[in-house]
């Protein structure tokens, strides 16, 4: 598919960074493109027995030949992003466009000590609301000013544009959750600092909704949340620990918070998104049998109803199941679905 984004369908962390690695692993896309707020999201991409952790960088970036971007909409904190950059090894094939406002010290220290921030919303500490709110303002620090930052600049929207012209495949990568949105949340001020939803995406790397051939939508096999807010059907944390679903965040470390399968929610986010495929992760958590299995048919039953259901309830098909944590762990349904 030419142009394709990924983004969440309920509170962030529900496996992009999984499906995108698997995506750039498998379709080896020309290009791939990190859209979303910023360093406060998480990615985790577990490839070739390593365990990376990106707060910036594509999870595409396992595609040694994938070109990788960082869209305009995107906050850099330049610190993180050059520590990734060593880490995967990337330099010389990841670029960020001038245009991405800049994370600075101070903005960090505000998240941390704003009461409203880190106490009542439970924010991730990472600068980016307070780093938005100067955007809004026209006065946040862009990439183009910082001197570290000089080398990887580059206009990523013309260059993707032309990609897309010249009939190479694109990946999109969002970042949080649906239910995150600055606007399309029930529970405001308890969301991130932007949209979350598949058209921010379009918007953060300058892509026209047109030029977008599918939207793929990422659930968990159940619901999770960090920070505040309300949670339907919260489990207390013994449950959720003894159904093997109790989570660490991976920016801050703090307890996920854990449900079950919010179908009213879910059905949502596909309207929200337009989605026209489902990505499920971590099967293998609520069904252990599920554990790096790579065909529908070798499931275990309550696995394979519960797939059917959420087919049935939000009449678009399921098209990868996520097993394990591996890139590699993921039944792909595409080809048999899609044709
Ligand atoms: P945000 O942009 O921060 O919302 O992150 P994300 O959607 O990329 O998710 P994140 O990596 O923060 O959390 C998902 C967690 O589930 C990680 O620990 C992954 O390694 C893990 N994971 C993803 N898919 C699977 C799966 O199918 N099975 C298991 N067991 N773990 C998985
Ligand atoms: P902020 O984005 O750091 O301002 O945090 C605002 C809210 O969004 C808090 O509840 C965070 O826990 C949540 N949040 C932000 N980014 C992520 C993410 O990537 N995964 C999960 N929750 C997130
Ligand atoms: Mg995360």
């Amino acid at each position: 598919m030419p142009c394709t984004i990924v983004v969440g369908g309920f509170y962030g962390d529900e496996g992009k960074g999984k499906v995108v690695s698997y995506l750039a692993w498998r379709d080896k896309p020309y290009a791939a493109a990190r859209g979303g707020v910023g360093p406060n999201a998480g990615h985790t991409v577990v490839f070739e027995g390593r365990t990376y952790k990106l707060r910036q960088l594509p999870s595409a970036f396992v595609s040694k030949d994938t070109r990788l971007y960082i869209g305009a909409g995107v906050l850099i904190d330049p610190k993180v992003f050059l520590r990734e950059v060593k880490e995967t090894g990337c330099r010389g094939r990841i670029w960020i466009d001038g245009n991405c406002g800049v994370i600075e010290e101070k903005h960090i220290e505000e998240d941390r000590k704003s009461k409203h921030l880190s106490g009542r919303v439970g924010t991730t500490g990472t600068g980016c609301g307070p780093a938005n709110a100067e955007r809004a303002l026209r006065v946040l620090k862009i990439a183009r000013e910082v001197d570290t930052l000089r080398e990887y600049i580059t206009d990523v929207a013309l260059v993707l544009n032309e990609a897309l012209d010249s009939g190479y495949s694109i990946l999109l990568e969002g970042t949080q959750g649906t239910f995150l949105s600055l606007y399309h949340t029930d529970h405001y001020p308890y969301c991130t600092s932007k949209d979350t939803t598949a058209s921010a995406v379009c918007s953060d790397i300058g892509i026209g909704p047109r030029k977008v051939t599918d939207i793929i939508l990422v659930f968990k096999a159940y619901t999770t949340r960090v920070g505040g807010g309300p949670l339907e059907g919260e489990l207390p944390a013994e449950k959720a620990k003894e159904m093997g679903i109790l989570e660490i965040a991976t920016v801050t470390g703090r307890v996920r918070r854990a449900a079950p399968f919010n179908f009213k929610l879910a059905k949502r986010a596909i309207m929200l998104n337009s989605a026209t495929q489902i990505a499920i992760t971590n099967i293998d958590r609520m069904y252990p049998a599920a554990y790096g299995i790579k065909s529908y048919d070798a499931l275990p039953k309550r696995a394979r109803e519960f797939i059917e259901k959420v087919e049935d309830e939000l009449k678009t098909p399921v098209t990868m199941i996520s097993t394990g944590p591996s890139v590699e762990d993921m039944i792909d349904l595409r080809e048999e679905k899609l044709s």
